[in-house]
């Protein structure tokens, strides 16, 4: 069975209550549920942290066995060389996501630290960026 781990990174946690005309107003506990059904045959682990560290720790972790790593790494993307080290140093695919279209944002959201490291990146779709990367990962084997 296939492996992913979705990865939320800084103030992701309130989803639902956070910013509801950028970011939505379904909270991710509401939507990880949807997307598991959707997936039978995958299995979706998911960590969620407000910590750079944390988040570094829980990628070495599941970035030499598992399939895929799907990761919205919130305002970290735009700052973090030890993300972007941290994606490099693994085995395992990372994709870039972001529930908003950064580059439609302020300018500071339009440059990433982490897309360089990345297999790719989806944003701009909503929460639905998170069911593409999955379908990526599942493409790409
Ligand atoms: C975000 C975009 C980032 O610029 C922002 O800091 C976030 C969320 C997104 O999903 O659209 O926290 O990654």
């Amino acid at each position: 069975m296939m492996k992913i781990l979705i990865l939320n990174g800084p103030n992701l946690n309130l989803l639902g209550r956070r910013e509801p005309g950028i970011y939505g107003s379904s909270s991710f506990d509401d939507y990880l549920p949807r997307l598991r059904e959707r997936y039978p045959e995958v299995e979706i682990a998911y960590f969620q942290s407000n910590v750079e560290g944390e988040m570094i720790n829980k990628m070495q972790e599941v970035g030499f066995s598992y399939d895929g790593i799907v990761l919205n790494a919130g305002a970290y993307t735009h700052t973090s060389i030890a993300l972007q080290d941290c994606i490099r140093s693994l085995k395992t695919p990372v994709i870039e996501v972001h529930i908003s279209n950064v580059h439609t944002r302020e300018e500071f959201r339009h440059k990433s630290m982490i897309s360089c490291a990345c297999r790719g990146v989806i944003c701009g779709f909503g929460l639905d960026s998170y069911r593409l990367a999955v379908e990526a990962l599942i493409v790409d084997g």
